[in-house]
């Protein structure tokens, strides 16, 4: 019997309580595109930057006649650097040098799913370190896109080397499945999950959206600040010794998790994340509000403070670096455990996931629970980063990469319902004669909602079973359905 995972995953009904947009039998969200995307027959998926090279196209098909006269002239065109360093604002055009060509990339700048603001710090000069930073650039589809913007040659080639921002990379476990190398994402197994309540460090999936960065613990220092507050800084002996222990058994999960399964509806831009970008660890810390206690947030600071912002090392050579936020009501409440925590598993934080310290925000999206913590920031506002404003949002399935109003949506913060068959994998078969097959796997709900039952059908829904569940406790053993967010394993035989 060959068990579609698809019809599987249409059947399961998990009851929780979902918020935000309305959902279908099952919702995914893209972090990459940010797009929510539900399983139904209208689903429209988007294209991103496909879509802008294919308006390229079309647009060179128009003017390739009339320039056809000038080509041979344009191909051997050469500049110098100073000539690309005139061309640094939309004004006076915007012209960037990769390797040894020369690109005028004016009309690029609004389409650029990495935004405007960033392509403008290389305006006038070479993009290859900032791709070297970025190497999901490093593509063939990108190099194609960036060559319809060839305006000519730099003199003398391309003329500088640039250091590899990824030479100081963590070893990692052979068993994960790498979905990108530079950055690093990958993602457990599946069969792992479903068969350990709490996911082991090295087979912790991983989702890193720049190089990772050295930190010395000893050095390592947390700034806290923010409106009505003083400005404290904190080592990470600081955290150890003037703030209590705290452990909380959490689930974390990206924001993309299983996007591949789009793609057999209609591809889709992305990490192509399947089931196993989620996983369970107890991690220990301090918590976040005592934290900020410290620091003078009081209740009458509310007015004032709305969002926490958090920021990490991680940064690319212009100095941006990864941030996001979370309500100030939820770094506050004592339910919801948000801590920075300085162990994962009982073990020192590991480089890949924050080493010495990272935010854990249960029950929201991993996005926001940011690694190798620089600064907190408590604001009126959310974090202005990339990540929050443009990224990690849901949108309705008639939106597209072009026509996208990011400001119209908030920010993901805690996620829907999500369940998922670990065992048999995906594509398995299994022997029909087998009398009974054992199905494994997983169902989390975000905003700290324990999963009530999931049901299982083989049969397209003509009939269904009840799943056992076995709810991930922490130590406190609080009850199910209480704030801790829990990730859950079931078994059951057909
Ligand atoms: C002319 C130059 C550039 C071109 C043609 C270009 C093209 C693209 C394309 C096609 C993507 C989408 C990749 C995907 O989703 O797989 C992308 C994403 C991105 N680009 Fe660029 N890019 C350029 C310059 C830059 C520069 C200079 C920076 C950094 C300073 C940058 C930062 C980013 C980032 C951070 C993303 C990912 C956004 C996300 O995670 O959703 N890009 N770019
Ligand atoms: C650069 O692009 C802009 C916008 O399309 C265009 O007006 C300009 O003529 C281009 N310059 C060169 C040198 O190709």
């Amino acid at each position: 019997m060959l068990l579609s995972f698809l019809r599987l995953g249409m059947g399961l009904c998990t009851a929780a309580r979902q918020r935000g947009v309305a959902c279908a039998a099952f919702a995914c969200l893209s972090s990459r595109s940010g797009i929510l995307k539900q399983e139904d027959e209208s689903l429209m998926l988007i294209h991103k930057w496909k879509g802008a090279g294919s308006a390229l196209t079309f647009a060179a098909g128009i003017l390739a006649l009339p320039l056809l006269a000038q080509c041979e002239q344009e191909e051997s065109a050469t500049y110098s650097q100073e000539d690309v360093a005139e061309h640094d604002s939309p004004e006076k055009e915007v012209w960037v040098s990769y390797e040894g060509g020369v690109y005028n990339v004016t009309d690029f700048l609004e389409m650029h799913p990495g935004g405007a603001q960033r392509l403008m710090m290389a305006a006038g000069g070479a993009i290859d370190p900032f791709w070297a930073m970025y190497a999901q650039h490093k593509t063939a589809e990108v190099r194609e896109l960036l060559e319809g913007y060839r305006i000519g040659n730099l003199v003398g080639g391309a003329q500088q080397t640039y250091g590899d921002p990824y030479a100081n990379e963590p070893k990692r476990h052979g068993a994960l499945i790498v979905r990108s190398q530079q950055p690093f994402n990958a993602e457990t197994p599946v069969e792992f999950l479903s068969q350990a309540k709490l996911t082991p460090n090295d087979l912790f999936y991983v989702r890193n959206h720049l190089p990772v960065p050295k930190v010395d613990s000893e050095s390592w220092k947390v700034s806290v600040k923010g409106e009505g507050m003083r400005q404290v800084e904190l080592s990470l002996e600081d955290l150890e010794s003037k703030f209590k222990k705290h452990t909380v058994t959490c689930t974390l999960q990206c924001t993309g998790n299983r996007r591949d399964m789009f793609n057999g509806v209609k591809s889709v831009q992305g990490l192509e994340w399947s089931a196993g970008a989620i996983g369970t660890a107890e991690f220990a810390g301090a918590r976040l509000s005592d934290v900020l206690a410290y620091a003078g947030l009081t209740e009458d600071s509310l007015g004032e403070v709305e969002h926490i912002q958090f920021e990490g090392l991680d940064s690319d050579i212009s100095g941006t670096c990864y941030g996001a936020s979370i309500p100030v009501m939820k770094a506050l409440s004592r339910q919801d455990d948000v801590i920075l925590a300085y162990e994962m598993n009982g073990q020192e934080i590991p480089p890949d996931h924050g080493y010495p310290v990272r935010v854990v925000a249960p029950g929201i999206t991993g996005a926001r629970s940011v690694k190798w913590l620089a600064r907190i920031i408590a604001h009126r506002e959310e974090s202005g980063s990339h990540w929050q404003q443009k990224d990690y949002k849901s949108f309705s399935p008639n939106v597209d990469w072009d026509n996208v109003d990011w400001g119209s949506a908030p920010a993901v913060q805690e996620t829907n319902v999500q369940s998922a068959i670990c065992v048999p994998q995906q594509g398995q078969t299994v022997d029909a004669s087998d009398e009974e097959i054992e199905v494994q796997g997983y169902a989390y709900s975000g905003g700290g909602q324990g999963i009530i039952r999931v049901d299982v059908t083989a049969d397209d829904g003509e009939t269904w079973i009840t799943a056992d569940l076995s709810p991930v406790h922490d130590r406190r053993n609080r009850q199910q359905f209480k704030a801790q967010p829990q990730m859950q394993s079931y078994r059951f035989c057909l």
